[in-house]
């Protein structure tokens, strides 16, 4: 213990007090995060964003110790004491600052606190809803300030890199003209041009290769992008990406200094992950894994069986193959045992995801079990066991369909299973590339073709004559990055030549004047000029999630809307009033 009077500290952090402060007089400010009363004795464990540190008022204290024990939890105070080791017997090793305690001389209240709707103190879970409501409360938990405390970091460690590499910090406009990736625009009216309106950005993607053809060479932004689609737990409304772009560049370039990012961020959440990461082409992706953001981290692949059941005598394999589809299937390790029940339910999962039914072979101690044995015979049971690798204790299980639905089925159920058995290892990450996309994806509902990325990515050149006849076989120069099965990232080679991208507008039914109203400006920033680039776009949001291990980007975003894109804090979106509505020139229907 220091003795004496060490200096008093105008601030201090009460979480960073450890027992070789002894002895300091402290001035510390915070929440009360939980009073005990012990007769006499008051306990008052104070909390700021470092942490928490016990503070006693013992009755020699005499009016402090009164004024203590009527504090009420989230009362803001500031305490001034005496920073003091606990006796052995009380020394609490949960928690960090928990061989001392500050004796407290004076306490006063700076703010009263009402009854509380959500208990920052509480262990409890509570409901989202509720969280989303008070969220000024639900931040002060400790998870929380977690999260935001790492998402700052995020943000810090990826300025530093890119800044390092030479990279332009720049903002594009919110306001401006739609572009599209796929999802609905938000629309701001205009009030200057009555009837006219600005959208917000879905991705500066435009702004960011104009600033190419300037000149910029190596930009980025952590930048707030807006869709207007359906919202899950890793979508909203409006998420940040790290958004990047780079002239005279090959993919391996721009994945080079993204690597350099994802490990600065991997090592935030103490991972080691290693460098250059795996790639693997979209085909194999969608054949092995059934999704184009595997998750490597168990087996479960994919095998296809198309060989060894070609003459089969089973009517749902021979029809799935004559009408050029597809028999694959997985193996379930250690799932032998499974109910019928637990089958049925497999079963039907399979028909919710299009398939028309699900077979399986359940292999114990070597003895074939399962509803298409008999119609298979022994002999081609075993051998499709064996082409798939299923051993003693295994359970087998088969889609018989076109190739887009096996893929849909076996890829769904192979990673809620992985879940669902615990066959998911803790603490192992895995990162990989996914590139080699076609360019363009066929909608049998509207007839037409889409861009699989956006509009603005080059075709590979040794397919660039496919692109006026087969557009569906033209691959793009496009690569996503997938961390254990989520798309953390998506990015491309662009097109940097006007003749080229009026060819794939063309391709996606765009016509010349369509792309002139739309796309006029780029068209013609291409005219004068434009370098070769590429980037790409990494999700912030989802990324800092996957660091935490949190299941939804709610958890990582101070102030997140709901499923339904309504903010609960502030009554987002509102009406307006009819006087705001008339100065932009609109009514409501
Ligand atoms: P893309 O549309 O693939 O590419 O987006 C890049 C990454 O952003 C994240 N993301 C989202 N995160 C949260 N909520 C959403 N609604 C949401 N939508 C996307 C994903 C995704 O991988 N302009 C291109 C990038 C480029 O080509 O450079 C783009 O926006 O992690």
């Amino acid at each position: 213990m220091g003795n004496g009077k060490a200096a008093k500290l105008e601030r201090s952090r009460g979480g960073e007090l450890r027992a070789s402060d002894a002895g300091k007089e402290v001035r510390l400010a915070g929440w009360v995060h939980r009073r005990r009363d012990f007769g006499a004795l008051v306990f008052i464990d104070l909390r700021d964003r470092s942490g928490k540190v016990q503070v006693t008022f013992d009755p020699s204290a005499g009016a402090v110790e009164a004024s203590a024990a009527g504090l009420r939890p989230e009362t803001v105070i500031e305490v001034e004491g005496r920073v003091v080791l606990r006796s052995a017997e009380n020394i609490n090793p949960e928690m960090p600052t928990g061989e001392v305690e500050i004796a407290a001389h004076r306490v006063s209240v700076l703010a009263e606190s009402d009854d509380l709707p959500l208990q920052p103190a509480s262990s409890q879970e509570h409901a989202e809803e509720n969280r989303l409501r008070w969220r000024f409360l639900d931040l002060r938990r400790e998870a929380m300030q977690k999260a935001m405390r790492m998402r700052s970091e995020a943000v810090r460690r990826v300025r530093e890199v890119l800044h390092g590499e030479g990279f332009w910090d720049i903002e594009t406009p919110i306001l401006t003209r739609s572009t599209p990736e796929g999802a609905r625009d938000y629309l701001v009216p205009s009030r200057v041009h009555p009837g006219e309106f600005y959208a917000l950005p879905q991705s500066p993607q435009l702004f960011k290769q104009l600033l190419m053809v300037a000149g910029v060479e190596r930009y980025y932004q952590i930048a707030r992008c807006f869709r207007d689609e359906d919202l899950r737990a890793d979508r909203q409304p409006e998420f940040t990406q790290i958004d990047l772009e780079m002239s005279f560049v090959e993919p391996e370039d721009v994945q080079g200094v993204v690597e350099k990012v994802l490990k600065a961020l991997a090592e935030l959440a103490g991972w080691t992950v290693e460098t250059p990461f795996p790639h693997l082409s979209w085909q194999e992706a969608m054949d092995r894994f059934g999704v184009d953001r595997p998750d490597l981290r168990y087996g479960l692949e994919i095998e296809d069986l198309g060989e060894v059941v070609v003459d089969s005598p089973f009517v749902v394999f021979r029809k799935a193959i004559e009408e050029g589809g597809v028999v694959r299937g997985f193996v379930v390790p250690g799932a032998a045992g499974f109910s019928r029940k637990r089958l049925d339910q497999l079963t039907e999962r399979a028909r919710e995801l299009g398939a028309g039914g699900l077979i399986w072979f359940k292999n114990d101690a070597g003895r074939i079990t399962g509803p298409a044995v008999k119609a298979l015979g022994e002999d081609l049971s075993q051998s499709i066991l064996e082409a798939m690798g299923c051993d003693s204790g295994e359970l087998a299980l088969l889609c018989a369909s076109s190739i887009d639905v096996a893929r849909r089925v076996l890829g769904t159920l192979r990673s809620e299973l992985a879940a669902a058995e615990g066959l998911i290892p803790e603490g192992e990450h895995r990162f990989v590339w996914v590139t080699g996309f076609p360019l363009f994806e066929w909608d049998q509902e509207s007839g037409r073709y889409y861009a699989c990325h956006h509009p603005f990515t080059a075709p590979e050149p040794t397919d660039l004559d496919k692109l006026d006849g087969d557009p569906g076989a033209v691959r793009a120069r496009a690569y996503d990055l997938v961390l254990d099965g989520v798309e953390i990232g998506g990015g491309s080679i662009r097109i940097h030549r006007p003749d080229v991208q009026r060819r794939v507008f063309a391709a996606l039914g765009i016509d010349e004047q369509e792309a002139q109203a739309r796309f006029g400006f780029l068209l013609e920033a291409l005219r004068y000029g434009a370098p070769p680039h590429g980037g790409l776009a990494l999700g912030l949001d989802r990324i800092v999630a996957l660091l935490l291990g949190v299941e939804s980007i709610r958890d990582v975003i101070a102030f997140p809307k709901t499923t339904s894109a309504s903010c609960l804090l502030t009554d987002a979106p509102s009406g307006v009033d009819e006087k705001q509505l008339e100065d932009l020139g609109l009514k409501k229907r």
